[in-house]
C-alpha cells in the first residue's frame, strides 16, 4: 500500500508520549475483499515489522486455514501499529530484573494511530472486515457490546473514522464480523467450541459474499 508520508509521520509523532515500540503497517493482499483488524503488535511483530508472526499468529493461521483462507488472500492490520508495553519484574526472585510485557492499547494510543486505519479502510474498501477481539470491534463500530454476545455474527454497519478529537461514522456500510482475538484461547481454553462455530459462520458469510459477485 502506498502510504502518504505525512500520515505515517503524524501517527509516529502522535504516539511519541506513550510506552510503545516498533511500527507495523500491515501485510497481505491490498486488493483483497477481506481485511482483518487485530489489536496491536506483540514483541515478535514489533521487532520484525510484520503482523501476527508470534504465538497468536500461529493460532490465527489455524483459524484462517479452517475458514478456507490463506494469509495472502486477506489483508492483515491492526488498530494500533506499535507494541504497547509495560515494565514488569522478572520472575527471578531478588534479581531486580525487569522486562517489557504486552498490554492493551489505551484510548489515547488508539486515537494516535486512528488515521492509519481510516486510510487503509478507505483505500482498500473491503467487503468484509473481521474484527479480532473487543479492541478492534469497539474501534470499528463504536459499540460496547460484550464479545460473547456478538462473536461470529455479521453486521452491516458504518465504521468509525476519526474527526477532530472524536469519531464520526462513515456513510458507507461494511460487513463487520467480530471474532475472538487468537490469543484469547491461551487465557480461556473453554472458548474453543465457540471459536470453531464462529469460524463456521465466517465461512458461510464468505461464501455468500462470493456468490453475490458471480
Ligand atoms: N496481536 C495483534 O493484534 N496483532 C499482532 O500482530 C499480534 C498480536
Amino acid at each position: 500500500m502506498k502510504w502518504p508520508e505525512e500520515l505515517v509521520n503524524e501517527a509516529e509523532k502522535n504516539m511519541e508520549p506513550y510506552d510503545v515500540e516498533g511500527f507495523v503497517l500491515g501485510s497481505g493482499d491490498e486488493k483483497a475483499d477481506i481485511m482483518i483488524v487485530g489489536e496491536a503488535p506483540g514483541e515478535n511483530e514489533a521487532v520484525k515489522g510484520r503482523p501476527f508472526i508470534g504465538r497468536a499468529g500461529d493460532e490465527l493461521n489455524k483459524h484462517l486455514d479452517y475458514a478456507g483462507l490463506s494469509r495472502n488472500e486477506v489483508y492483515i492490520t491492526s488498530v494500533v501499529r506499535s507494541r504497547p508495553y509495560k515494565w514488569v519484574d522478572t520472575n527471578k526472585k531478588g534479581s531486580g530484573g525487569r522486562r517489557k510485557a504486552n498490554r492493551k492499547p489505551n484510548q489515547k494510543e488508539i486515537d494516535a494511530h486512528a488515521h492509519l486505519l481510516d486510510y487503509q479502510i478507505a483505500e482498500m474498501d473491503p467487503k468484509i472486515i473481521i474484527a479480532l477481539g473487543g479492541v478492534a470491534y469497539q474501534r470499528l463500530t463504536g459499540k460496547k457490546d460484550k464479545m460473547t454476545d456478538v462473536i461470529g455474527q455479521s453486521f452491516q454497519v458504518p465504521v468509525q473514522k476519526k474527526r477532530g478529537t472524536g469519531y464520526e461514522l462513515t456513510e458507507k456500510t461494511y460487513t463487520i464480523i467480530p471474532l475472538y482475538h487468537p490469543a484469547a484461547v491461551f487465557y480461556n481454553p473453554r472458548i474453543k467450541d465457540t471459536i470453531w462455530e464462529s469460524l463456521d459462520h465466517l465461512k458461510s458469510e464468505i461464501e455468500k459474499n462470493s456468490r453475490r459477485k458471480e
